[in-house]
């Protein structure tokens, strides 16, 4: 699909210039990030459905996910105020790199890892991504799987945005919670971001959890204080301490 785009640009470009048209540098700057996708498609087990599917979740949000820079804003002023250097942070469900990018682009980051299940949404991140490759730890592996976690150790933050849901069960969010806890450095932060089941957001309640659900389910897994930071637009920032 990609080549074909590629090729297919590349003749009409051929063209424009035999027939002495101008060759505008837009289409030489989509080359060569068809370029790159070619070349970061060959370590992707993308398939066509599933990246279809990604990216329509992401336009979905574009459009319509009003309410999530209200957070990113939050966690980056948050991760601002615990830095006192360059940070190492682990993002769990990490889809196609929002959260990551507004982080990069104001935190001093020595190592963020993308932790997703979709292989996907980790192809669309690195794309998003493109300019911090070198600090970039990209991990396909599912929140329930404590295996799927040991490569991870010693992050000062893991941040979490709308993922937790995603379990379907929301007694299965102290369990997870337990597997993020064992990332952290002691004394880590964890700043994790949901919808909740109330008036103002999702009427499943198996799904989703209260506000006063989510600090319970920190406690239980171990973490320490729990405080909530903001409640808004029908979702929640908890931060909790390793
Ligand atoms: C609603 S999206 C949110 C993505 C990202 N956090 C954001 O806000 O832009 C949920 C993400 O969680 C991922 N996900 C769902 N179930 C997962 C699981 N069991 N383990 C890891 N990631 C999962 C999905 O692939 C998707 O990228």
């Amino acid at each position: 699909m990609i080549m074909d785009n590629r090729a297919l640009l590349s003749l009409q470009l051929l063209e424009r210039l035999m027939t002495g048209q101008a060759v505008f540098k837009r289409d030489t700057i989509i080359l060569t990030v068809l370029d790159t996708m070619k070349n970061i498609n060959q370590n992707f087990k993308v398939s066509e459905e599933s990246l279809r599917k990604a990216k329509e979740w992401e336009s979905r949000m574009i459009e319509h996910g009003f309410y999530r820079e209200h957070f990113f804003q939050q966690i980056v002023n948050e991760i601002a105020l615990l830095s006192d250097g360059p940070t190492s942070i682990l993002e769990i469900g990490s889809g196609p790199g929002h959260l990551a990018e507004k982080i990069l682009n104001s935190i001093e980051v020595e190592k963020y890892a993308l932790f997703d299940l979709s292989e996907s949404m980790n192809y669309i991140a690195l794309n998003c991504l493109n300019a911090y490759q070198e600090i970039l730890d990209i991990n396909v592996g599912d929140f329930l799987e404590k295996t799927d976690y040991v490569n991870l150790n010693n992050f000062d933050i893991v941040v979490c945005m709308q993922t937790i849901h995603e379990a379907g069960d929301k007694n299965l969010a102290p369990d997870i919670y337990k597997h993020i806890s064992e990332t952290l450095k002691p004394g880590g932060c964890f700043l994790v971001c949901d919808f909740i089941h109330d008036k103002t957001g999702m009427d499943n309640n198996t799904m989703y959890m209260t506000s006063d659900e989510q600090r319970e389910a920190l406690l239980e897994s171990g973490f320490k204080s729990p405080v909530l930071l903001s409640k808004y637009s029908g979702l929640t920032l908890y931060k909790a301490y390793c």
